[in-house]
């Protein structure tokens, strides 16, 4: 003891904690750690009486019962996929009022998890916690449970150990671990089983499949491939573990979302009773989303995984790509053949063609060269157009390309056994940038910078091959089980080998990273790299366009559903591809218009174009050596074209009011219906109609030769946006055959929302111009409500609060009270909208009785209205100066 500061005889992990906190001096005696070890004789018998699977040792739980943790020891070795890891900790953390974390690692060594700059967040095991421990003197051996949180976890003091997940609001079990956790290097299962009645999931992907709502016995593959949208049920291009859970029990709805961090491969099996994740490295990091509502869920979702970028103005016009356009002047006969046929034409696209031998950064010399490129990207500016080229990830190894030469000084490639790893793809031998490496972001964004600046002033990227595609063939020699994994995951629905046409999972990234374990996360840190580097070299809001996402890539990116096939079934997929997109927090998504692969019809491309107009991303796409399907080849796909693009432009108000509520809430732009209507349990079975925003309804043409389309309508008026008649009245949700000519597409609005347009032109530069057309359809049982988010369409940032000069939020209302309807609007920020001079010149009201309205508003049964139009079109007014600009004397 004549030692200062050092342990000496004993130990006493015991302190007195003086606090002094507002004058008042409380004396608090903490015990912080006492080991509390639950394996007695009994436990040991159980042990040999149970299987596998993992009993508590101690838990620690803070006195605000917000979080614990627990130790987890192993019970019994199980044989197959390697030895179990011994010793878990298990934390748990009611992290806000509607999301709780549970998360399961070694206790011993550090694993991999999704680095916290992807997903930030704060590790539990930092949370210091002044705890006390529970003991085992019943089953339920502790339970986070705080009024200020919807969610309660609770720890199952069984042989094997187990937790559940509760929701207050809305009772029942959320989530009901089985006792098989099994926790290995290179296999981790883990199960909850599910109320076969009563439950509904939706989401897993990205996967084709044939409906929006997952069906029973069905595996969800991931691990990012390239492999073809066109096949149903495989693993494709991105990895989203996150699905939400729609619950009807007793006649009440209510939805959670739950999503597994972890970027490892995994199949998740689906039965209806029960949930298996069965995954192949990495950690349990389980969030669970209370919701109790679709839209919230959501919300809560992207408040985790980060907000959707806000997309430019521009890329809600419609966009022009092919695979195989032969030069320039084929890029400029295109132009031409849609200005000419007067379709509006926003973006031309350049597939792979333009470089020079597929290297990125060049342009082919005789097909695409340098001067006829820069006078064709000014004439698209000059007449408020956009152009956007591909990129793909790998660089070609070729000693006098620049490019290649820079990458090399860098030492920012991928690495195998010490040296860049040389993957094969359109150039032939390539290195791919290990954008886990911060150079590598800086070697992009220097190439970016340098090719806009030096060659073309492109307006967005598309970057593709992101999974990483490799052509290589055979698959290397496996180094180690990294490559050959004793369990093999359901790769391509055929168990292929992980290290099939991608970059093998012993290579090595920055950080000493395993693509083992960081391959999912390839094409989100691709976009993240593209859409800095986006921002830097223009100061604009960047459109990046990533076929390969992870989990938050919406924060960066968009999405469109990657190699579709010219066929009615294709079509019909594309719908709940779409909606997917829309819960993995990535609205801004798309499918190839008219088809990627074969040949289109006139026909089909004339139904594809009448739905993608309405894709909250809009782009004809074809590979090479199909037939040409540019809308005006066809005077009949010409003709549907004009139409429904005149709609989607007058409502790109709409679209983006709808991207800004995506930026702000995370809900998406393109819904599945029963995110407004979340009481109507049929809505939970359609995969062929959707939702743009709030309001308006699409239910398109998805089969050959039809001339009548089925289409269910939730309860409410509804009216054709075409034409505003054509009205749709139901008291209860009901089918509804609807006729169909070849140039028409239903598209309906619902009663309650105020819905502003503007005119329809070429561009949307030209349409931002046009005046405010107001769409009112009146409710006489509901809010009658829209908003309309007003910016520049192209600043960095969208609605932030600091820089109220730059947009403005109008929010519409209308109010009939006796015989006078009144329709006005509160204005957050007016400024920027009164210095635009924006106007609206027409207002149509729907949904009043000619004559009787009045009395229809007094008690009149809702659902027999007989809904009318009537225009009122002779007047003018700002809607941001003025409270109450219209004001209507009933008839
Ligand atoms: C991939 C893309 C496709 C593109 C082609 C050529 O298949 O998914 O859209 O056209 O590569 O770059």
């Amino acid at each position: 003891s004549v030692n200062l500061d050092l342990n000496l005889y004993g130990s006493h992990p015991f302190y007195l904690d003086v606090r002094n906190e507002n004058e008042v001096v409380l004396f608090v005696f903490i015990i912080i750690f006492i080991f509390l070890n639950l394996s007695s004789k009994s436990n040991e018998e159980e042990e040999t009486m149970i299987g596998y699977g993992y009993r508590i040792g101690w838990v620690k739980v803070d006195p605000s019962a917000k979080s614990l943790t627990a130790t987890l020891h192993l019970i019994k070795n199980s044989s197959i996929y390697g030895p179990d890891i011994p010793n878990l900790t298990l934390f748990a953390r009611l992290e806000t009022k509607d999301r709780l974390r549970v998360r399961i690692i070694d206790s011993e060594h550090e694993r991999w998890e999704v680095p916290a700059d992807i997903i930030p967040r704060q590790n539990p095991s930092e949370i210091p916690l002044n705890g006390y421990i529970r003991s085992k003197d019943n089953q339920i051996l502790t339970s986070l449970s705080s009024p200020s949180s919807d969610l309660v976890f609770t720890l199952h003091n069984t042989t094997p150990f187990g937790f559940s997940v509760q929701r207050r609001s809305h009772s029942g079990q959320l989530f009901t671990t089985a006792p098989d956790l099994v926790f290995k290097d290179q296999y981790i299962q883990l199960s909850s089983s599910l109320p076969l009645q009563t439950s509904s999931l939706f989401g897993l992907g990205e996967h084709t499949k044939r409906s929006f709502k997952l069906q029973h016995n069905d595996t969800f593959t991931l691990w990012n491939a390239d492999i073809g949208s066109v096949n149903l049920d495989l693993n494709l291009y991105g990895s989203h573990p996150f699905y939400l859970d729609v619950r009807n029990e007793n006649e009440v709805v209510a939805s959670h979302g739950v999503l597994l961090l972890n970027s490892n491969g995994m199949d998740v099996e689906y039965t209806g009773d029960r949930i298996t994740y069965k995954i192949i490295g990495g950690v349990i990091d389980l969030y669970f989303f209370a919701g109790p509502s679709p839209d919230l869920v959501i919300q809560q979702y992207t408040e985790l995984i980060g907000r959707p970028a806000p997309m430019p103005y521009w890329s809600f016009g419609f966009h022009q790509c092919r695979y195989g356009y032969k030069n320039v002047s084929d890029l400029e006969s295109v132009v031409a053949g849609y200005a000419k046929a007067k379709i509006p034409l926003e973006v031309m696209w350049t597939d792979i063609d333009y470089m020079d031998a597929y290297k990125d950064f060049t342009l082919d010399p005789i097909n695409f060269p340098l001067y006829k490129m820069k006078k064709f990207v000014d004439s698209l500016h000059g007449e408020d157009q956009k152009y956007v080229v591909i990129l793909d990830p790998g660089i070609s190894i070729n000693q006098s390309y620049e490019t290649f030469i820079r990458g090399m000084k860098a030492d920012i490639f991928i690495k195998r056994n010490g040296i860049p790893y040389s993957g094969v793809v359109w150039p032939g031998p390539v290195y791919f940038p290990d954008f886990l490496d911060p150079k590598a972001h800086t070697f992009w964004a220097d190439e970016i910078k340098r090719f806009r600046e030096k060659m073309l002033a492109v307006d967005g990227l598309w970057i593709d091959m992101n999974e990483i595609s490799n052509f290589i063939d055979p698959d290397p020699i496996p180094f180690s089980t990294l490559d050959d994994p004793p369990y093999k995951i359901n790769n391509a629905g055929v168990q292929r080998p992980i290290n099939n046409k991608t970059v093998p999972a012993t290579a090595i990234h920055y950080g000493n990273i395993t693509e083992y374990n960081s391959h999912n996360l390839y094409g989100f840190l691709e976009s993240k790299a593209t859409n800095a580097a986006l921002v830097q070299a223009t100061g604009k809001r960047p459109f990046v366009l990533s076929r390969s996402t992870f989990v938050g890539s919406g924060k960066y990116t968009a999405h469109w559903t990657g190699d579709n096939a010219a066929t009615w079934d294709d079509l019909a997929y594309t719908i709940p591809s779409i909606l997917n997109f829309g819960l993995f927090g990535i609205p801004m998504v798309g499918a190839d218009i008219c088809g990627f692969s074969r040949n289109t019809t006139e026909e089909l491309c004339r139904r594809w174009i009448q739905l993608g107009a309405f894709y909250p991303f809009a782009r004809d796409h074809s590979d090479k050596y199909t037939v040409r399907q540019e809308l005006y080849l066809w005077d009949s796909v010409a003709a549907s074209a004009r139409k429904v693009l005149g709609l989607r432009y007058r409502l790109l108000p709409y679209f983006y009011t709808a991207m800004y509520e995506a930026h702000t809430k995370g809900i998406p732009i393109a819904r599945p219906l029963f995110f407004t209507f979340p009481q109507d349990l049929e809505t939970y079975e359609i995969s062929s109609q959707f939702l743009i925003g709030r309001g308006v309804m699409v239910s398109p043409v998805l089969k050959s030769g039809a001339t009548l389309v089925d289409a269910y309508f939730p309860e409410g008026n509804w009216f054709d946006l075409f034409n505003f008649s054509n009205a749709v009245s139901v008291d209860k949700g009901k089918r509804i055959t609807l006729s169909v000519p070849q140039d028409h597409i239903n598209v309906h609005a619902r009663e309650g929302n105020i819905i502003a347009m503007q005119g329809e032109a070429m561009t949307t530069a030209a349409a931002r111009k046009t005046a405010f057309h107001l769409v009112v359809i009146i409710s006489i049982t509901e809010e009658t409500t829209g908003e309309l988010f007003l910016d520049d369409g192209d600043d960095v940032t969208m609605a932030e609060e600091a820089q109220a000069e730059k947009w403005t939020l109008v929010k519409f209302y209308a109010n009939l009270t006796g015989n006078v309807l009144t329709i006005g609007s509160q204005v957050v920020n007016a400024e920027f909208a009164l210095s635009q001079k924006w106007v609206i010149d027409e207002v149509t009201l729907l949904g009043l009785e000619k004559g009787k309205r009045l009395e229809g508003h007094n008690g009149l049964p809702h659902g027999i209205m007989n809904p009318s139009l009537k225009r009122h079109s002779d007047f003018r007014a700002s809607f941001v100066d003025s409270d109450q600009f219209v004001t209507v004397q009933l008839l």
